[in-house]
């Protein structure tokens, strides 16, 4: 067996990112609405979580037709008609049965390329990019389109004070294109892990090949996510500082080198203390966590999107990516932000 040392560099060849969409649905719940239903209160929402308010898809918006919006503004930013592949990140795919992948390539009108979906939690975006930059560097595929979309509520229970109050719904989403490694806007080695001892922290029983969905109803029913929420948070800390610094040692960046922390909108505390770990301050850490709240694997690409529009994230920054979700899962990497990219949201 040849070691891995004895194996010829890596390809100069690399993913660089230059396109950038987002869609979030028109509805919104306020945390006013929400304590009209629930035991809580918009203070405790605003001190313990961050978040204002947070869009949630209608009955007949599936997280198909969100990563269609998201693609297609994706597209239409990157100024490509076609793409060789499509990755979508969810965790609310439209069924169990098929990835809801080769729906979103079909509407788009991406006449049968590999499409596929990757379930990595809050993690799948990041986890997604990175698999799309490996097909992109290995010569697979040229571009690629990938998207992050979530209908959180669609498995959570509105009447679940320790989850309802944090997810929201929404779509993110990247262009690709081979580029050449160390140019603005191509993407540094992932650093990513997982660790399935802590899969009961955040999970849903029911509806897959462990237990097949049951007819109860309210706080036990198994079709909702149940979440350990001060465990993951924990976790979600001390990963993510972790990851952060690891993904930073492999493009060779000290961790002051770092410009801008996006960061997996999962709580502002969560943001807050791993920034606090690294060292970096609040003005280099953007969020948008009060308005969309927690939308999983569609989190870092809503945010890249909304902080590129409304310019916290601009040409020549040095930026890392980091998240961290059930499983539980983690993953980080690094680009130089481009020159020219429009986000369109
Ligand atoms: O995206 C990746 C997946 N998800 C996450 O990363 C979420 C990570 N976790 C969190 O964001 C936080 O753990 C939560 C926001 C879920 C909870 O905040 P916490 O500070 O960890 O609170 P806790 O679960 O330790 O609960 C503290 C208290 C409890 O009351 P007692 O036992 O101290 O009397 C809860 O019952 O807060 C209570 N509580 C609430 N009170 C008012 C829990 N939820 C609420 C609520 N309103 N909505």
């Amino acid at each position: 067996m040849t070691s891995p040392d004895a194996l010829p560099p890596p390809p100069s060849r690399a993913a660089r990112l230059i396109g950038l969409g987002s869609w979030l649905p028109l509805r919104q719940i306020t945390n006013t609405e929400l304590c009209s239903r629930l035991d809580t209160s918009a203070e405790w929402i605003q001190a313990r979580i961050g978040i204002t308010t947070r869009h949630v898809a209608d009955p007949a918006t599936a997280t198909s037709d969100m990563a269609v919006e998201a693609g297609l503004r994706a597209m239409k930013s990157a100024e490509v008609e076609h793409v060789d592949a499509l990755l979508l990140a969810t965790t609310t795919p439209d069924h169990p049965v098929p990835s809801t992948a080769p729906t979103v390539a079909h509407r788009l009108g991406l006449r049968q390329v590999p499409a596929f979906d990757v379930a990595a939690g809050c993690s799948g975006f990041v986890y997604a990019t990175s698999v799309a930059a490996a097909l992109i560097q290995s010569g697979t595929a040229h571009t690629v389109l990938v998207v992050g979309a979530e209908t959180m509520s669609a498995i959570i229970d509105p009447a679940d004070r320790s989850t309802a109050p944090i997810f929201g719904d929404g779509a993110g989403a990247v262009v690709l294109e081979a580029g050449r490694a160390g140019e603005p806007g191509t993407l540094g080695p992932v650093a990513w892990g997982s660790d399935g001892e802590h899969a009961g922290a955040i999970y849903v029983p029911e509806g897959g090949s462990r237990r097949s969905p049951s007819p109860v109803t309210g706080a036990e029913a198994g079709r909702y996510v149940h979440m350990q929420g001060n465990v993951v948070l924990r976790h979600a800390v001390r990963h993510m500082s972790q990851v952060a610094r690891d993904a930073a040692a492999a493009a060779g960046w000290a961790v002051r080198d770092i410009d801008r922390l996006i960061v997996h909108q999962a709580n502002a505390r969560i943001s807050a203390a791993v920034a606090d770990d690294l060292g970096i301050p609040p003005e280099g850490v953007p969020s948008n966590i009060a308005r969309v709240g927690n939308t999983s694997a569609a989190s870092i690409p809503l945010l890249l999107a909304h902080a590129t529009a409304d310019g916290r994230l601009t040409a020549g920054q040095r930026v890392l990516v980091a998240a961290f979700g059930a499983g539980f899962t983690w993953a980080a990497t690094t680009l130089v932000w481009p020159r020219g990219l429009q986000a369109l949201t």
